[in-house]
């Protein structure tokens, strides 16, 4: 049985013996899953190569513990219920056996299809089962599943399935989220084309919208479904085998593809699922994540499942049909712990407590929170509208990079504080560092955050791309894991996570490069240059704010401005277009040439009182005329 802390000092003598006894803490930990055969070396690491190995030598497979060895005891236990974007369409209950029955023939279906262990396999897909049932049976086989949220655009799409060269492409013929109509099918179509290595797509036809099937290549999921066979013998994975990319942005350049492998995300996970949630068996959990991202993976499919619980896929949107939705949901349901983003919270609090009116929430004992930093406003109207004042929050945070949740209270366990973190799960060795790379000690200190020693599910590479790993991660600190994040520590030791210290923004829990939106606001055909940053949004918590220089008169400012936001929507997709695009005659370069950021996002925060030495600009007087510029548009 995994472990589950169940007091406060519980919590604190785990926390010190995964520190004093890391290997056997972790080993004690692994002993709860089925293993092929047992592992020979628990942990080989070094930060410096970077290289990291949980569990080598061991072997087994993931969907083994997320399915067959429920099979016995709870087979006929709902394992995923979904409920569609329309309240009035049917839900789906799919149980632990039935589960087993679709992974396995769609095991079958891919590798007729030909694909075999080590391969990648793109799923952009909509908010079904399938989606799930498609990431199990690439682990079943050993491929690589690679998913990519379905907002994303076409050439989004495509770039990330030619950085990993997948072979097949598993989508569906469109979807709608609230009314919105989107031809998931067309899109596929349109990034196959830029994309040579897709030798086989399968499409679910989910909504039964009219699209065109290319012979050959595009095959009908329920048809081929229909034929396969429900057993299929899971391949042995070792420890270290990749388990799935998913791609994420950074500071600079292009989406990096973060590698995941086997034992140690799977250990990760499951361990994090149950003590941060302290689920209890036959309790039902909705994360209201996408698939698409870095939660819905560890906490919709692999953490729920690897404890054989009950997992609620929800396939609308909060707003849908009207912002009582997710109370609807929660008590339609009989929803024990519900984990969603701060954004999706101030959206629904705009609403004040007139759609909760008669729904019985009386089900939820814990409440969670992901993605972005909670506002202390938030956290109480979430606390006392939804959680009724008596469920905790867990304010949960992690990255892609990192697996699973890494500074969270363990629910009903660890005293709360509102806009708190809290304090680090088990085996998670913090630091916080100055700007010079000194380790700051004790409490009440600020800095950036940073990890100095391995947890299992920590990411181990970029596809294809070790040694940008190296640099994005572990080059800024030496020997540490550099999280891209600032903190407080208060008097108290407790964690206050403020936000990106570099160029990443955070809008609505979406992680957006700003190199990637400048890059796609630069192909406009007036634009020469330009620079993204993030300012404070009150819904979205960041909102994106673009100063753009144009090299020739365009007849309408308003229309280039509309245009290149459309673009950025078609290039990346509409979650990154730009709220604000401010053309500016300059921007504040150094003698350089470098950009200083850090005043343009103090005029886009709208505080310029002081902003800082400028003196190192080729012409201070720029900055005067962004100002007013950014008063007349705010
Ligand atoms: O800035 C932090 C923020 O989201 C970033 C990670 O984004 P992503 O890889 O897309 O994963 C999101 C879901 C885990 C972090 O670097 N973040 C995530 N959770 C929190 C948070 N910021 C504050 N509080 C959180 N609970």
């Amino acid at each position: 049985m995994l472990p589950q802390i169940s007091s406060f000092s519980e919590y604190q003598d785990a926390y010190l013996r995964s520190i004093s006894q890391p290997e056997m803490f972790w080993e004690e930990i692994a002993q709860a899953f089925e293993w092929r055969k047992p592992w020979e070396q628990t942990l080989n690491w070094n930060f410096t190569e970077p290289k990291i190995e949980w569990f080598a030598g061991g072997k087994l497979n993931i969907t083994e513990n997320c399915i067959d060895r429920h099979l016995a005891n709870r087979g006929n236990q709902t394992a995923i219920i979904w409920e569609p974007n329309n309240p009035n369409d049917e839900v789906r209950k799919i149980t632990y056996s039935q589960l087993s029955e679709q992974v396995n023939k769609f095991s079958n279906v891919l590798q007729a299809k030909g694909v075999a262990k080590g391969d990648r396999v793109c799923i952009y897909m909509p908010m079904v089962p399938e989606a799930a049932i498609a990431m199990l049976a690439c682990a079943r086989i050993g491929a690589i599943h690679s998913v990519v949220f379905a907002g994303f655009s076409s050439t989004s799409l495509s770039d990330r399935i030619n950085d990993a060269a997948c072979k097949v492409l598993i989508t569906a013929d469109g979807m709608l989220r609230g009314e919105k109509k989107i031809d998931l099918k067309q899109i596929a179509d349109d990034a196959i084309k830029i994309s040579p290595s897709i030798e086989t797509c399968i499409v679910f036809d989910h909504k039964n919208f009219p699209i065109q099937m290319q012979n050959g290549r595009d095959f009908d999921w329920k048809e081929l479904m229909s034929t396969s066979s429900a057993i299929h013998e899971a391949t042995e994975m070792d420890s270290e085998d990749p388990l799935f990319i998913l791609y994420t942005s950074g500071s600079t350049g292009k989406p990096k593809g973060v590698l995941h492998t086997t034992a140690g995300y799977m250990i990760y996970t499951a361990y994090t699922f149950k003590n941060v949630f302290q689920y209890q068996e036959q309790e039902v959990f909705c994360c209201t994540a996408d698939i698409g991202w870095v939660t819905g993976h560890s906490y919709i499919v692999y953490g729920p499942l690897l404890n054989g619980a009950t997992t609620l896929m929800f396939e609308g949107i909060p707003s849908y049909p009207d912002p009582g939705r997710f109370w609807s949901l929660i008590e339609k349901h009989r929803i024990n712990i519900f984990y969603t983003a701060p954004t999706a919270i101030r959206a629904l609090e705009v609403f004040g407590t007139e759609p909760f009116e008669g729904k019985d929430l009386s089900s939820l004992r814990v409440l969670g929170s992901v993605g972005e930093p909670i506002n202390e406003e938030a956290w109480h109207w979430y606390h006392e509208n939804v959680g009724k004042g008596n469920c905790p929050i867990v304010d949960t945070w992690w990255q892609t990079e990192t697996g699973g949740i890494l500074i969270s209270p363990l629910a009903n366990i660890t005293p709360l504080k509102p806009a708190f973190a809290t304090l680090p799960l088990p085996g998670v060795q913090l630091a916080i560092l100055d700007e010079k790379g000194n380790e700051l000690h004790g409490n009440s200190i600020e800095g950036n955050l940073c990890i100095k020693f391995p947890w299992p599910g920590m990411a181990r590479s970029l596809y294809n791309d070790h040694e940008r790993f190296k640099s994005a991660y572990f080059s800024t600190y030496a020997n540490y894991y550099f999280t891209g994040d600032g903190c407080k520590k208060d008097e108290d030791g407790y964690i206050r996570i403020t936000g990106r210290v570099d160029d990443v923004i955070n809008v609505s829990g979406h992680r957006i490069g700003t190199g990637e939106v400048e890059d796609a606001i630069n192909e406009h055909g007036y634009i020469i240059e330009s620079a993204v940053v993030g300012f404070p949004h009150d819904i979205k918590g960041q909102g994106i704010w673009a100063f753009v220089i144009c090299d020739r008169e365009h007849h309408s400012y308003e229309e280039l401005c509309n245009e290149a936001k459309a673009h950025v929507g078609k290039v990346i997709g509409a979650f990154a277009r730009p709220d604000r695009i401010q053309v500016v005659k300059a921007l504040p370069k150094t003698r350089s040439g470098k950009i200083m950021r850090r005043i343009l996002r103090k005029i886009a925060e709208g505080d310029t009182s002081n902003l800082g030495d400028t003196s190192t600009l080729i012409d201070p007087s720029v900055v005067d005329l962004i100002k007013i510029g950014a008063e007349e548009i705010r």
